[in-house]
């Protein structure tokens, strides 16, 4: 007798996995190096040290060590909410009719509603080791500023968190969560900041960006003593960080005796996803499986879809090192859609170079079409996703569609990275039929190609 797939499956705390996987070792081709934005030349450690923690410095530019062991304190605090539910979504697939089999990795069981909390812990205790007196950063969606400001009260760090304005503006209640944790919240861009006041006089009316909140939290953190920045996607780091995702999707896969045939996930600056497909990448670079692996971005920011694969900063203020990235180009200011975490104008570099190689498939999606999903999704699993988490949910509804059609039994496997409760403000302006979609068009999107960056010798 086969054995009945649960609705949940729940590791047990000894199955947790206790070291990251750091996919760049199985990379047949390196990301390209950051580079120095002074020199043009490749980042060394050291170039990092004004900016980033040490040994998050070195987890940065660490293309060869595989697996990574996460220190215990780590371990301590992720088991306040991991490991996390791997999900079988049977009334979705029976609502849709679908001979697929879906399932979901829910991130959302935290007090930060996402998946953000697995690098949030991870820097502020790396932050805390290295005797740090304070960290800023920047959030845009809310759910990484969240879930650092829990982080950073567990370890005892005091932390400045720039917040996107449009995300600001709609979600209050985000911040009353920041600060219950003791967290400092401005709104972005502010005029605590060189940076924030010279993206003010040239567009005060601007809702923000997370590039421009990057640039804000880089500035504070250089000119305070004893403090550092962290970012809560893009990086490498991050990407290790979220690997625990993946591997504890594998291994709970492997417990029911699946594989996926395709992984989706949704992408922002590609944290969530890089860290779910990193296992399965690992078995499609090295042969031994071939999942199709899917990146789904917002229609109104489109970075792998139409960007372009060139050197760009990380921030809108141009102080952050150069990354060779998908990029819309550091200046664009996507239109404030509801999924703020999704408003990030490049792409980690990983995800970028293995798009670019044609390990990975990008898709993206409208704002409404979205939104049905994410309703669709809440009656039938019970979990009212967040509006990011959305844009998988989406396209794994699409692709499990297309198995309705074929009669194909495949495998789905999607990130669930987190919960919508402050996203009310979308779900109603969706409910009124007043949400629109917003698709910049060439014209606006030549405007940020038009400022990349010129490297002499590598792009000119
Ligand atoms: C719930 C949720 N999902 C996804 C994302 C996108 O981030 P990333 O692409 O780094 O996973 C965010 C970012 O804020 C988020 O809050």
């Amino acid at each position: 007798m086969t054995k009945k797939i649960p609705h949940r499956l729940y590791l047990t705390e000894d199955q947790m996995p206790t070291q990251w996987y750091n996919l760049r070792a199985d990379m047949n081709e390196k990301p390209d190096p950051m580079l120095n934005p002074a020199t043009g030349k490749p980042v060394v450690p050291e170039d990092l040290y004004p900016v980033f923690c040490e040994k998050l410095a070195h987890q940065e530019l660490d293309d060869t060590t595989r697996y990574i062991d996460i220190p215990k304190e780590i371990l301590e605090m992720y088991k306040n909410y991991r490991p996390s539910p791997l999900c079988r979504a049977y009334n979705l697939e029976k609502a849709l009719e679908t001979p697929a089999k879906i399932y979901y990795k829910f991130e959302g069981n935290n007090t930060s509603g996402s998946h953000k909390l697995n690098s949030a812990i991870a820097q502020a205790y790396y932050a805390k080791e290295q005797g740090l007196t304070g960290l800023t950063t920047e959030t845009g969606a809310g759910q990484w500023g969240t879930a650092l400001a829990e982080s950073c009260c567990y370890f005892g760090i005091p932390l400045t968190v720039y917040m996107v304005k449009a995300s600001y503006e709609q979600k209050p209640f985000r911040r009353s969560i920041m600060e219950t944790f003791g967290a400092t919240v401005i709104a972005s861009p502010s005029n605590t900041t060189e940076a924030g006041r010279k993206i003010l006089a040239m567009n005060p009316n601007t809702s923000g960006s997370l590039g421009c909140a990057i640039s804000e939290a880089v500035e504070k953190a250089v000119t305070t003593e004893g403090y550092k920045y962290v970012l809560g996607s893009v990086l490498n780091q991050v990407l290790l960080h979220q690997s625990i995702i993946g591997l504890e999707s594998e291994k709970a896969m492997e417990m029911l005796g699946e594989y996926p045939d395709v992984v989706i996930g949704c992408a922002g600056g590609g944290s969530n996803l890089g860290g779910l497909i990193a296992p399965f990448m690992r078995d499609k670079i090295t042969g031994k499986a071939n999942p199709r692996l899917i990146a789904v971005e917002p229609a109104s920011c489109p970075s792998l879809t139409r960007g372009k694969y060139m050197y760009d900063y990380c921030d809108t203020g141009r102080i952050t090192p150069m990354a060779k990235m998908y990029t819309l180009g550091c200046t664009f200011a996507p239109s404030p859609i509801h999924a703020g975490g999704l408003r990030y104008h490049g792409m980690a570099p990983i995800l970028s170079k293995l798009y670019h190689e044609g390990y990975m498939e990008a898709v993206s999606v409208e704002q409404t079409k979205v939104f049905e999903a994410a309703t669709f999704f809440a009656k039938y699993e019970s979990i009212l996703p967040a509006p990011e988490s959305a844009h998988a949910i989406r396209t794994a509804i699409d692709e499990a569609l297309k198995c309705k059609e074929t009669g194909e039994e495949k495998t789905i496997l999607f990130g669930l990275t987190g919960t919508g409760f402050f996203d009310m403000t979308a779900y109603s302006s969706f409910h009124e039929g007043t949400m629109v979609d917003q698709i910049p068009t060439d014209e606006e999107l030549q405007k940020g190609f038009d400022n990349l960056p010129k490297i002499p010798g590598i792009q000119e």
